[in-house]
């Protein structure tokens, strides 16, 4: 049986195409400013300044809008754990080094421009969105458990992670149902869109160069994914909102995230696996098949819940 790859081997091996990838991906990206997706008409100042605090009734959003904003931002805001997570996986060298910085640099513009619209428009709370976020920040982020740290297993993370992020960036602009904020967030989408198009074409590049040993980090990752948000401030009532109203639920994650990326992949057509990887592949494809049995079942359930609560609405009505 074939050794396994080092961390270094990995690196070296996949340095050209990190080249490639990193030059493709500075050709697509496109410039643009936070500044252009706040209308400042709108801000005025609190009352440490003068003027008045923030009241629930000044918000334009609901619930649910609200609830996947917080949940969307506190993420962004989390990037020093997620930059230390690729910096410390990935090299500092060539191609490597400059994905990391520009990665960061790209990210890091999603909070702000998040932040900044939130807090100018009112919608939500600016002193708990600040409590939330030092109390994210300094949990940090690490790895979800039984996810060991180290190449293969941070780049397919990255790749489903990115991918899930463009997904609920761009369901939480359409239900914030106000035409500044949805462009903003599809703005946000197409650069998360762009960087997962990075971290998968690295991680296929690692599955044609050791099959087994890259399969059985993409299973390990998709059998414990987590989304990055797990842990924060009020995650399991705002996840169940998210959820219960269409902007990330188990049927997107399996359909929107999982499966395109496996199938890009090709894994389960490749015949490139030795009987440890077509071992591996079973067992992924079992939890595929269970996933989506969970996913009916909890769309029967939404659509239960959801008649229930229609029902009582008509009921108070007449
Ligand atoms: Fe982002």
């Amino acid at each position: 049986m074939a050794r396994d790859l080092t961390q270094l081997e990995l690196l070296q091996e996949l340095l050209p195409v990190a080249e490639e990838n990193v030059n493709r991906h500075l050709s697509m990206a496109k410039e643009w400013h936070p500044h252009d997706y706040v209308p400042w008409d709108e801000g005025r100042n609190f009352a440490e300044l003068g003027g008045i605090d923030w009241d629930p009734a000044q918000s334009r959003l609901d619930e649910v809008a609200k609830a996947a904003m917080i949940t969307n931002l506190l993420t962004e805001d989390n990037l020093p754990s997620y930059h230390r997570e690729i910096a410390e996986n990935f090299s500092q060298d060539g191609a490597w080094g400059t994905w990391v910085g520009r990665w960061t640099a790209e990210e890091n513009r999603h909070g702000i421009v998040m932040r900044d619209y939130l807090v100018v428009t009112r919608a939500v709370d600016p002193v708990q969105l600040e409590q939330f976020r030092m109390e994210h920040m300094t949990n940090g982020f690490s790895s979800p458990s039984g996810v060991e740290a180290g190449f293969l297993h941070s780049v397919a993370y990255v790749t489903f992670q990115e991918l899930a992020t463009r997904v609920s960036h761009r369901n939480t602009g359409k239900a914030c149902n106000e035409p500044i904020a949805d462009k903003m967030l599809q703005r946000i989408a197409a650069d998360e869109n762009l960087h997962m198009i990075f971290y998968r074409n690295m991680c296929g590049a690692a599955l044609d160069l050791a099959p087994d040993q890259v399969l059985e980090a993409i299973d390990h990752v998709v059998q414990n994914f987590q989304m990055p948000g797990a842990g924060m401030p009020n995650f399991r009532r705002n996840g169940v909102l998210m959820a219960k109203h269409g902007i990330y639920d188990l049927r997107q994650h399996l359909e929107e995230v999982v499966m395109p990326v496996v199938r890009k992949w090709n894994v389960f057509e490749r015949n490139d696996f030795t009987a440890r990887g077509e071992e591996i592949r079973e067992g992924l494809g079992k939890f595929l098949e269970n996933l989506d049995a969970q996913a009916t079942k909890f769309e029967e359930q939404r659509d239960r819940m959801l008649a229930r609560e229609a029902k009582k609405r008509e009921q108070r009505v007449s």
